[in-house]
């Protein structure tokens, strides 16, 4: 932990200031503990720790299931941790930048880092962030996720010189409100027991003025939200392990399907089950509108196979309309300044207006 975090920091149940008492200060890192008079919390590997018994009791198959994915070795790493292979960032490359409104990843990099400060709420292992951070970024980043993606996180974004780590409930984040530039929390609101709550808790963090920007699940058509449902249903209380396995078959029966290369020429829409009239992969026509049967050519079986897991193994995963996003949005005093239903979910940029 970085010394200026504190000015950051508040006590999560009284929002009262820490003072540290500090074990060591190694190379400008802090490590100790985090006390007000009637609060103390532990920093562990240099991140603080917010995460008691109770603060986890709604969530904890959330948070093991996130962490079996994050640590896994294929998880999206190479092996120093440090960086992001090629063909993962390109992957990144190919979509976001555009779904957030940019005209490319140096534009989406230089907004982010014109911002003095950022925070990221379910920052998960920080791959993502890798696509709008680099160690070049000069403000002030706090990155905050419940599972052990929180340390790979860290140890990825080392290079980042004021770049903090925190592990804590978005529910009740340990941080000053209205205190951020920019709040960017990327597929993390809809894990939870309710995403609406989740928008109102993260949503207070951003200055008035700055940028919330955010990507929430959509609600799909009849057949896959119906598959999406059983599917989560059936594995979802199942250890980590063992629903991987689970989902492999399905991952395989996606390679199936991709392997056979065939086109499906759908002449007219057809309402009943969400499709538009057009040419389609068969692989991807099903992936979209029956079973989220992913799968990736230049990927091993593995890495596709963390797609299906984070889609269907977390115990909340709730998808949403363009309406109830908007309604959040002015509930809370944002205005949409742009908004994209591509791929899984609704991309948007909003601005908190001032008080
Ligand atoms: C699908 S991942 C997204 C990670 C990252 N934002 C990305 O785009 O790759 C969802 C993340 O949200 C985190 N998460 C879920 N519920 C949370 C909560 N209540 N508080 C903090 N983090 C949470 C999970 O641990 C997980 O790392």
């Amino acid at each position: 932990m970085k010394p200026e975090l504190l000015d950051y920091l508040r006590a999560p149940i009284t929002r009262e200031p820490f003072s540290l008492e500090s074990d060591s200060s190694e190379g400008g890192v802090w490590t100790g503990q985090l006390v007000t008079p009637s609060e103390t919390y532990p920093i562990v590997r240099g991140i603080p720790r917010f995460l008691t018994a109770d603060e986890l009791k709604d969530q904890e198959q959330t948070q093991e299931s996130f962490s079996y994915k994050w640590t896994r070795a294929d998880s999206f790493y190479t092996e120093s941790r440090d960086e992001i292979d090629d063909k993962t960032f390109d992957f990144m490359v190919e979509t976001e930048p555009e779904r957030y409104g940019f005209e490319d990843i140096s534009e989406m990099r230089q907004h982010y880092e014109s911002a003095d400060s950022i925070l990221e709420v379910g920052c998960g292992s920080g791959h993502y962030t890798s696509l709008y951070m680099t160690p070049d970024y000069r403000g002030k980043y706090v990155g905050v996720d419940l599972s052990a993606g929180i340390d790979i996180a860290k140890e990825r974004h080392a290079g980042v010189k004021r770049a903090d780590f925190v592990q804590a409930n978005l529910f009740s984040l340990p941080l000053k409100e209205q205190a951020f530039d920019i709040v960017h929390c990327r597929g993390v609101m809809h894990h939870t027991p309710s995403t609406e709550a989740a928008f109102k808790s993260v949503s207070k963090f951003v200055k008035p003025g700055g940028e919330f920007i955010f990507l929430i699940y959509r609600k799909n058509g009849p057949v896959r939200e119906f598959t999406d449902d059983l599917i989560r249903e059936a594995i979802k209380d199942q250890p980590a392990g063992e629903a991987w396995e689970k989902l492999m078959q399905l991952t395989k029966f996606g390679k199936a399907l991709s392997e056979l290369n065939v086109e499906v020429d759908i002449p007219e829409d057809v309402d009943l089950l969400g499709i538009k009239a057009g040419k389609y992969d068969i692989q991807r026509l099903i992936y979209n509108h029956f079973v989220k049967a992913f799968w990736k050519s230049d990927w091993s079986d593995d890495e596709s196979n963390i797609i299906s897991f984070d889609w269907y193994h977390p115990q909340y995963v709730f998808r949403h309309t363009q309406e109830e996003i908007e309604g959040w949005c002015s509930e809370e005093g944002f205005e949409i300044e742009s908004i994209d239903d591509r791929w899984v979910g609704f991309t948007v940029r909003a601005r908190k207006l001032a008080a």
